[in-house]
């Protein structure tokens, strides 16, 4: 998840090396979730899933709204039953879910908020990392188009990044592929920790 723009559908299209998600230039571009069932090499399968961006205020409130709509449908479905892209019902005890859930061993999911790593502690982005530490699953940070940076910016963004968000930052860029298999890493381990 992240601000609109930030770069979440080209991350996922540069970590799978194939155009799967919709990607554009002007903000607003993705708007429902989208899952994307991949495995890497011998690896579990897992899904990537690409979520509307948010602080997009163009068309008023509604795609605020859409947002905060799917992120907690998505993100609190362990407390309230089934969510997006669940298939089946609630009343027959056996939903199909589509969604991870963060209870089931098998079935775990981890958040990656994303950052523009040209633009540390923007408000919008520190919201979303306190409303993040309130949900039940563990979660990590990116900052995005990295190859927009200069060698010093690098590492003053990285340290103010991990100063903000508490924690290791992986930096990594959709267009030159730098910081992807490190990206790859995160993702593989993240599910496996217990959220703080
Ligand atoms: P929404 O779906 O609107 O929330 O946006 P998004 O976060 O999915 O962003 P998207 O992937 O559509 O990319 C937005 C713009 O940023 C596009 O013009 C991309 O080409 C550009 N972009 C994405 N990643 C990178 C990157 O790593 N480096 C550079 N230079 N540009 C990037
Ligand atoms: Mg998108």
């Amino acid at each position: 998840m992240g601000r609109s723009n930030v770069g979440k559908s080209s991350l996922i299209n540069a970590l799978v090396r194939q155009k799967v998600a919709r990607t554009s230039a002007a903000p607003g571009k993705t708007r429902l979730a989208n899952f994307y069932r991949v495995r890497r090499g011998s690896g579990p399968e897992m899904y990537l899933v690409d979520l509307p961006g948010y602080g997009y205020a163009r068309g008023g409130d509604a795609p605020a709204r859409e947002f905060n709509r799917l992120a907690e449908a998505y993100f609190t479905r362990a407390d309230r039953g089934p969510g997006i892209g669940d298939r089946g019902s609630e009343r027959t005890g056996s939903p199909r879910s589509l969604i991870p859930d963060p209870r089931s061993p098998e079935k775990r999911i981890g958040v990656l908020l994303l950052i523009d790593a040209r633009h540390p502690g923007l408000e919008s982005d520190l919201d979303a990392w306190a409303w993040l530490a309130s949900q039940p699953c563990p979660r990590g940070v990116v900052g995005t188009k990295v190859d927009k940076l200069t060698r010093a910016e690098r590492a003053r963004h990285t340290r103010e990044l991990e100063s903000l968000f508490d924690g290791p930052v992986v930096l990594a860029s959709a267009q030159t592929g730098e910081g992807l298999d490190e990206l790859w890493k995160l993702i593989a381990t993240l599910p496996s920790q217990t959220a703080a």
